[in-house]
């Protein structure tokens, strides 16, 4: 299997009702996929079986080559798995530098041990600080993490991700919860992370098409828990099928 990961005839029920159904799906090392929908079509169920967080009901799920269908999302973010809603990772009383520092010491943490990684504090620094210049955060440095902005607090979270250089990185709704002008701070902060690092996969939710348009490549749509159509974004967007499902639904 060279994707790096793959569905498998995967099913998520709740007390029986099916919320994600029979979905196959492949993702290819490199590559940017954004999983979109209406409301209630299975995207972040999915996604949370993606990460570990809900076990299907039925099907696999494969990781890098291995069926980590049971592996807890603790495990799968050991082998290289990220993803940006880990607020716990976000310490507020630390600065955006100390927490990017802290965010990189644990990335390091993956490849060798602890205090090899700590006896290499500068080059640590180094990296949280090239993070930092590349999602635009350098002026608020010092500012500690609980007073900042809903959109700078996003983009440190998803700077937080990468600088851990994961293999896949997922984001669910990068910019949900934000005004206009925030959310398109974060995606123009966000596209520059990305546009860094080339080789990282990626797999987002959203309903926001601007984020869409500037960091997926392929899109999946989504509808009552099957994946119905996918596409390059320009195609899935003009598609006749995702304008009658969004139709009426406001905030889409
Ligand atoms: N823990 C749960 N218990 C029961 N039903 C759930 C649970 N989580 C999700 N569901 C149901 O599963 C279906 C899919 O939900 P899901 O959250 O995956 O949709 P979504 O596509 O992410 O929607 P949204 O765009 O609103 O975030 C919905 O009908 C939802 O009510
Ligand atoms: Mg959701």
């Amino acid at each position: 299997m060279s994707a790096l990961v793959v569905l498998d005839q995967v099913t998520k029920a709740y007390q029986g009702v099916p919320a994600v159904r029979c979905v196959d799906l492949e993702v290819e090392r490199g590559e940017r996929l954004a999983i979109i929908g209406p409301n209630g079509a299975g995207k972040s169920t999915l996604f949370g079986m993606i990460a570990g967080e809900h076990r299907p009901t039925s099907g696999s799920v494969w990781f890098d080559g291995k069926d980590v269908t049971s592996q807890r999302s603790s495990r799968r973010a050991t082998s290289g798995m990220s993803r940006t809603f880990q607020v716990a990772r976000l310490v507020s009383t630390m600065t955006v530098r100390e927490n990017l520092f802290l965010a990189a010491l644990t990335g390091q943490r993956r490849g060798v041990r602890f205090w090899d990684a700590f006896a290499k504090r500068a080059d640590v620094w180094a990296d949280a600080d090239a993070a930092m210049v590349d999602a635009g955060l350098a002026g608020d440095a010092d500012t500690v993490a609980g007073s900042l902005a809903q959109g700078a607090r996003k983009t440190l979270e998803m700077a937080m991700a990468i600088v851990q250089r994961p293999r896949l990185l997922l984001l669910d709704e990068p910019t949900a919860g934000m005004g206009y002008e925030d959310a398109r701070t974060a995606t123009a902060q966000l596209k520059r992370l990305l546009d860094v690092r080339r080789d990282m996969t990626i797999i987002l939710t959203a309903h926001d098409m601007e984020v869409i348009h500037s960091v997926a490549e392929r899109v999946v749509l989504m509808a009552n828990g099957e994946t119905v159509l996918e596409g390059t974004p320009h195609e899935v967007a003009e598609h006749a099928t995702t304008k009658a499902l969004y139709l009426g639904q406001g905030d889409s």
